[in-house]
């Protein structure tokens, strides 16, 4: 079975190929299993060890004509989420139907937790949007709605030491990047060994093993960081985080301010409050706890 991955200039995407490269190492007696080859739109930063083992494509979601012929003679599509943008479901609806056409034959797409609530903010429901279109599509298809990531808490960071968050927040199951990847790599390699009838249609809400706060997590780094880089957190409203953000003169990126008011609105809705099953059942483990995460992330 033939895998292509996209994204692969994000982090996560590394991690995914990385893992799936070590499995095939492991399982030798078969490589044919994860033979993996990679879309991206910036090939020149994909690193040239990755790119000696893989075939390494450049493609675009904007561009379905081109993305059918990287598409073309693999099986298995792991669909990383575009930014987010006005234009993300028709780029996604793109890759859907580029891979619909060149027979793939199951999607994996990396959603976001805030896809799976009632009433899901303009976060969530982009990626719910995708979702539908994937289920409609007739192709075999898993999704994993991520939770908010450690690794994205960097988002509420300002210039210096301190986090700006909600004023009011019950807090968030934090996931680790780490745990989000492995858990995509098992429903490929299930998928890829011919075992994906079980995860044909689920939908797989990934999250830590426990509900914490801002404070909690950055009392957490605080212990394990020397005192003089200890980080503080200052609570404030949507509003008047982004104002601060702004007269920052942070790096203006269309919609980022957006982004931030509404991830700031997600998490005092409790829309990550949630803790799931589906890493354990996944991966046999829960996740990592934040100890534990801390041994590998890089904190500056
Ligand atoms: N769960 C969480 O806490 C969390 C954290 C961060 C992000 N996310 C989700 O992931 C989404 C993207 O994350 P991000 O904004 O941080 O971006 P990102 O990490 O840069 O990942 C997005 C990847 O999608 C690919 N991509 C984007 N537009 C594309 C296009 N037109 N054609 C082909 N590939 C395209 C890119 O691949 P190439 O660059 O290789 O072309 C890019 O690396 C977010 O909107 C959010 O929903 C979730």
């Amino acid at each position: 079975m033939k895998i292509i991955l996209t994204g692969a200039a994000s982090a996560i995407c590394r991690e995914i190929a990385g893992t799936l490269d070590s499995f095939s190492v492991e399982r030798e007696a078969s490589p044919s299993l994860v033979s993996m080859s990679l879309m991206t739109r910036y090939p020149n930063l994909i690193s040239p060890e990755v790119i000696k083992k893989h075939q390494v494509i450049t493609g675009d979601y904007a561009d379905k004509k081109a993305m059918e012929e990287v598409f073309i003679g693999n099986d298995i599509l792991f669909l990383a989420p575009a930014e987010r943008a006005p234009e993300r479901e028709q780029l996604h609806r793109n890759a859907i139907e580029a891979a619909q056409s060149t027979g793939i034959r199951h999607i994996v797409y990396l959603s976001f937790m805030g896809a799976g609530r009632e009433k899901p903010s303009s976060f969530g429901l982009s990626h719910l949007k995708t979702e539908q279109i994937l289920a409609k599509s007739g192709v075999n298809y898993t999704i994993l709605r991520s939770g908010f990531t450690l690794e994205s808490l960097e988002i509420f960071r300002n210039n210096s030491r301190v986090f700006w968050g909600p004023i009011h927040s019950e807090g968030c199951a934090f996931i680790a990047q780490r745990d989000v990847s492995d858990c995509i790599v098992s429903v490929l390699v299930d998928v890829a060994s011919g075992g994906g009838g079980g995860h044909n249609g689920r939908i797989y809400t990934l999250t830590g093993p426990r509900v914490l706060t801002i404070p909690e997590v950055l009392k957490k780094i605080n212990d394990f960081l020397p005192s003089q880089m200890a980080f503080s957190f200052c609570p404030l409203s949507a509003n008047e985080a982004i104002e601060r953000f702004k007269s920052m003169g942070e790096k203006n990126i269309p919609g980022l301010y957006e982004q931030w008011k509404e991830l700031f609105e997600a998490v005092e809705q409790g829309e990550f409050n949630l803790v799931t099953k589906d890493v354990q059942k996944l991966l046999g483990t829960p996740g990592r706890e934040i100890d534990k995460w801390l041994e590998s992330a890089s904190l500056i």
